[in-house]
């Protein structure tokens, strides 16, 4: 039996769900059961927080996981990423209250900036030879400038509605993402079979719905 982590509630839960039942998988779920098994297909689905989805599957408390590319770059197992979903596609970018100037990069040197993804944007920075100041908060990072906590944020966008109703304007995009397969690597032959399996119908999927 294969142990798939995918997000319990957010931006991926239900492109999730829907891409498993596409694939011909039936299960029952109701919000309040954290855990739920296939009813034609060998697949025991856990409902988890995306941030934990990357280190139960590196760990094999999970065999897979669907969760977004920024979450596995961040947790720091890139090398789980199986195959890329084409679901759930975001971008990380650096924005600034919209009356700020800002001409370039250089123009965050010694800035505060608040962020969820200090380990990405950590790497963006050091790149380019910026030294910032990385406050880490796991939510609500859009809030900051206007509490008077970091001049600037590092966050997910996806419509950019969350930018726009904080007065925020973007000026990096640091990292494009979108949702990923994630696989243990040290499956059994069994789950290695299961997985492509599912790959197999997942693939379909994704051909059929072009
Ligand atoms: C991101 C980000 C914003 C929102 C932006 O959260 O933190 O809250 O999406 O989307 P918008 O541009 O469409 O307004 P995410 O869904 O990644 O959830 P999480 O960080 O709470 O896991
Ligand atoms: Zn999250
Ligand atoms: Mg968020």
């Amino acid at each position: 039996m294969l142990r798939l982590a995918i997000q319990k509630s957010g931006r991926l839960s239900e492109d999730s769900l829907n891409l498993i039942r596409e694939c011909g998988i039936s299960f029952l779920s109701a919000s309040y059961k954290l855990k739920t098994e296939a009813t034609n297909f060998p697949l025991e689905i856990l409902y988890l927080r995306d941030d934990d989805i990357p280190g139960y599957v590196q760990d094999g408390v999970a065999d897979l996981g669907i969760v977004g590319q920024n979450v596995l770059v961040e947790a720091g197992f890139p090398a789980l990423e199986v195959e890329g979903l084409g679901f759930s596609k975001c971008r990380l970018s650096l924005a600034v209250p919209r009356a700020a100037t800002y001409d370039s990069i250089e123009d965050l040197q010694g800035v505060n900036i608040a962020t969820s993804y200090p380990r990405i944007l950590g790497d963006y920075l050091t790149e380019r030879g910026v030294k910032a100041n990385l406050h880490t908060i796991s939510g609500s990072v859009e809030i900051a400038p206007s509490i008077g906590l970091a001049e600037a944020i590092c966050d997910i966008v996806s419509s950019g509605s969350t930018l726009l109703g904080n007065g925020l304007r973007e000026v990096e995009t640091v990292f494009r993402s979108e949702a990923v397969l994630i696989a243990n690597q040290n499956l059994s032959a069994e789950k290695k079979e299961l997985l492509e399996q599912l790959q197999f119908r997942m693939q379909a999927v994704r051909r059929a719905r072009r």
